[in-house]
C-alpha cells in the first residue's frame, strides 16, 4: 500500500498523549559496574546472563531507530558504560549520527573510573560534554559509599576528561550523615575546576540492603543551608534535564538541584530510557515497559520496531510518584538504578 510504504521511510516522530515530544534516549548499555555504590546497588548484585544483552550491533540498530524517530540526545549509561566490553566501537558507530546532524549530542554518564583510558577516544568521537558522579573528595567516605572504589583514579580521570577538552558536568546524590556538610567544598572544588556540579535527591529503587529513610535528605534542606553561607540566584538554565540551576555568586558556577522527591518534574519531560535487553522504559519512576527486542530480531527492516515504539509512547505515563516515609520502607519500585540507567 502506497501509504505504508510512505510511513517505513519517514517514521512519525514521537509525541505522547500528553502531547510531550521525546528527543532525548538514554540507554543502560550494561547493568554492570565496578563499584557498589550504597544507594544504587546491594553488596552481592546478581546481574542480568550475558545472553539476555542485546550485542553493540543491536543497540547501534535500536539508537538509530530512536533518532529516526526524532531522538536528537543520546546519553549512554548504566550500570558503568565504560566497563562494557567493546563499548569504544559503540560511541564510534553512532558518532556518525552527528557528523550527518541527525543527533545534537551524544554523551554519557560515568563513574569516571575508566576516563583515564577512553577520555581522548570520546573527545574523538565527537563528544562535548559528560557526567561524571562523585559525591565526595574524602578517599575514606568514597571507599565507603562505592564500596569498591578509588578516588585518585576518579580524579585522574577527571584529568583525563579536562585535558582532552571534554566539559565535565558533577553529579553528587545527596546522603544524610554522609556527604551533607561536605557540599560546600565539593561546590568550591568543581566551580574552581570550570565544571556545574549537580546534587541528586535519592530515590527509592531497588533493594539495597540500607534502609533508605537513613540515606535520603531533602534538597530543600540541602538548600536552605547553603544560602546560609552562599548566595544562589535562580537562573534560567536548562539542560533538557530535571535539573533546576541556581548561579552561586561567590563562585560564579551553576549549581543544579535534581528534586524527584520534593518537587514534580515529570510536565516537561522529553526522555525514555532503553536497557540492555532492548525493555524500554517509558517513566524511571513506574513499572511499565514495552519490549523492543523481540520486534529487533523478529525482521531486518525496522517497521515492527517503529511499531513497537509508537505503542510505548501511547502508553508513556504522566509521571512519577516516589515516596520515602517511615510507612513506606520497601522499594517503590524493586528494579536498580542501574538496570534502567540513571
Ligand atoms: C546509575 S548511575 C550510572 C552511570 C555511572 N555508573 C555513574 O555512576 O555515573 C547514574 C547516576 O545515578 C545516580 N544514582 C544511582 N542510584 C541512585 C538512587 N537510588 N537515587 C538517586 N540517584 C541515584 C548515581 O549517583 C549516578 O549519578
Ligand atoms: S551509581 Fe554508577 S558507579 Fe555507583 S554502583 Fe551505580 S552504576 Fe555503579
Amino acid at each position: 500500500m502506497e501509504f505504508e510504504r510512505a510511513a517505513s521511510v519517514h517514521p512519525a516522530p514521537m509525541v505522547d498523549p500528553f502531547g510531550r515530544a521525546i528527543s532525548y534516549l538514554r540507554v543502560s548499555v550494561t547493568d554492570r559496574c565496578d563499584f557498589r555504590c550504597v544507594y544504587c546497588m546491594a553488596e552481592n548484585m546478581s546481574f542480568l546472563p550475558k545472553a539476555d544483552l542485546l550485542t553493540l550491533e543491536e543497540l547501534d540498530r535500536l539508537c538509530s531507530a530512536f533518532i529516526v524517530k526524532g531522538v536528537r540526545k543520546l546519553r549512554l549509561t548504566g550500570g558503568e558504560p565504560l566497563v562494557r566490553r567493546g563499548i569504544m566501537t559503540l560511541f564510534r558507530s553512532l558518532s556518525r549520527h552527528l557528523a550527518d546532524g541527525a543527533l545534537d549530542e551524544l554523551t554519557l554518564t560515568t563513574n569516571g573510573s575508566q576516563l583515564p583510558k577512553y577520555a581522548a577516544e570520546l573527545a574523538d568521537c565527537g563528544i562535548k560534554r559528560i557526567n561524571v558522579s562523585l559525591d565526595t573528595l574524602d578517599a575514606d567516605k568514597f571507599r565507603a559509599i562505592t564500596r569498591w572504589g578509588e578516588l585518585d583514579k576518579v580524579l585522574a580521570g577527571i584529568d583525563a576528561a579536562q585535558a582532552a577538552g571534554l566539559r565535565v558536568k558533577i553529579n553528587a546524590v545527596a546522603l544524610k550523615g554522609v556527604n551533607e556538610d561536605e557540599i560546600p567544598d565539593l561546590i568550591a572544588w568543581a566551580h574552581g575546576r570550570g565544571m556545574d556540579l549537580t546534587v541528586i535527591e535519592v530515590m527509592p529503587l531497588g533493594d539495597v540492603g540500607e534502609q533508605r529513610l537513613d540515606q535520603y535528605l531533602p534538597l530543600s534542606m540541602v538548600r536552605a543551608r547553603l544560602a546560609e553561607r552562599f548566595t544562589l540566584e535562580d537562573i534560567d538554565h536548562r539542560t533538557g534535564g530535571p535539573a533546576r540551576y541556581v548561579r552561586v555568586q561567590e563562585t560564579g558556577g551553576r549549581l543544579g538541584f535534581i528534586t524527584p522527591l520534593t518537587h514534580n518534574f515529570c510536565e516537561s519531560c522529553n526522555r525514555v530510557r532503553l536497557t540492555c535487553t532492548g525493555t524500554l522504559y517509558m517513566c524511571l519512576g513506574q513499572e511499565d515497559a514495552a519490549d523492543l527486542r523481540a520486534p529487533l530480531r523478529a525482521s531486518e527492516g525496522n517497521d515492527l520496531v517503529y511499531a513497537a515504539i509508537d505503542d510505548a509512547i501511547a502508553r508513556k505515563p504522566k509521571g512519577h510518584d516516589f515516596i520515602i516515609d517511615r510507612r513506606h520502607k520497601r522499594p517503590a519500585l524493586a528494579r536498580h538504578m542501574s538496570v534502567t540507567g540513571g
